[in-house]
């Protein structure tokens, strides 16, 4: 952990207000706490637009029934598998699959396979939550 340093703002009373508040109301435990979350956030934020290393998840759901998905998302799989940290695979019901790819690389390259899976037909979601590398935390 590296040392703490203190810092003093500027910033018009309605402003706090309406931010104390948000931090109530997301339940952080201190004010300094939010700033240093969304400080974070901002910069890993940067790091994808940047097309830096960064990691994060892709979730799909989708219906194992429908005809070619399951290979179709495999061979994306094996095409990224240079990215891909672990998959997670969830049967939710009798039709459909929920998995969790979890990813380490370069922005693009994970943009780019999700465009990939968003192109197959009965992906019924597929979600990305984009996160920082540990190391990018500071
Ligand atoms: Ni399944």
């Amino acid at each position: 952990m590296s040392e703490l340093v203190r810092i003093s703002m500027s910033l018009e009373n309605s402003l706090m207000q309406a931010f104390d508040a948000y931090v109530q109301a997301e339940h952080y435990p201190s004010r300094s706490e939010a700033i240093k979350a969304l400080m974070r956030q901002c910069l890993s934020e940067q790091a994808w637009e940047h097309n830096q290393l960064v990691a994060g998840s892709v979730t799909l759901v989708y219906d194992h029934h429908r005809q070619g998905i399951v290979k179709r998302l495999m061979d994306v799989q094996h095409d990224y598998g240079a990215i891909i940290v672990s998959t997670q695979h969830v049967h939710l019901d009798h039709h459909h699959c929920l998995e969790i790819v979890v990813v380490k690389g370069k922005a693009s390259q994970i943009r780019e396979m999700v465009t990939i899976f968003k192109s197959i037909k009965g992906v019924k979601q597929n979600s990305l939550v984009m996160t920082s590398i540990g190391k990018a935390l500071v």
